[in-house]
């Protein structure tokens, strides 16, 4: 019997991670991805330092995410890094960055951020509707 309830509960808690369109690079556009992908988040073995979703215009669908734009961002430090948007519009990188750092992003147009973020978690601030940025993270 106690064999049997830690196979069940083993079997549950897989279950909840790899459910549904979980676990993959186009995973919940817009959303925080560092809310999980960060020490004591869900994903806390898959960290990144920064991550979020571009999209065509500030009130976009979160389906709506733009591929194949390139996310600029230089670090303190002035190291430089390019990631390239997939197709849901994720970007996402756990390469060491010095914070605060200088972000764009690239497309047909280039919009910069005014100010530079002290953190990586780009959706949680580009939210739709907007509470902290003007909405969601953009590019034309
Ligand atoms: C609610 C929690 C949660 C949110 C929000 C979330 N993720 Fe995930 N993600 C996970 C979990 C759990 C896994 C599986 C982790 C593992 O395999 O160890 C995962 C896996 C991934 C993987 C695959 C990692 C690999 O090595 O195969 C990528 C890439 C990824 N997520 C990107 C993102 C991006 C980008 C966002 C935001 C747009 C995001 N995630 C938002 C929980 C989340
Ligand atoms: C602390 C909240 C916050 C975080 C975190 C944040 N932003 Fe922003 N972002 C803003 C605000 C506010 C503006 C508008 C004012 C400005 O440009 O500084 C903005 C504007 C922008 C713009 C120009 C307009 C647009 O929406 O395209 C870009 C590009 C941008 N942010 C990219 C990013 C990226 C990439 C990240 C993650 C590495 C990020 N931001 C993280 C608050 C934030």
């Amino acid at each position: 019997m106690r064999i049997w309830v830690g196979t069940l509960v083993l079997l549950m808690s897989c279950g909840a991670v790899v459910s549904g369109w979980d676990g993959t690079p186009t995973m919940r556009p817009g959303e925080d991805c560092l809310a999980c992908h960060s020490a004591g988040g869900s994903a806390s073995a898959r960290r990144f330092t920064a991550a979020g979703t571009v999209f065509g215009d500030v009130h976009a669908n979160h389906d709506e995410g733009v591929a194949n734009a390139n996310v600029v961002i230089t670090d303190s430090a002035g190291n430089t890094l390019t990631l390239r948007t997939n197709g849901a519009g994720n970007f996402y990188t756990a390469e060491a960055l010095h914070f605060p750092i200088q972000v764009q992003v690239e497309n047909s147009q280039t919009m910069k951020m005014v100010d530079r973020p002290a953190s990586g978690s780009c959706n949680s601030c580009h939210t739709v509707p907007a509470e902290k940025a003007p909405g969601r993270l953009f590019v034309p």
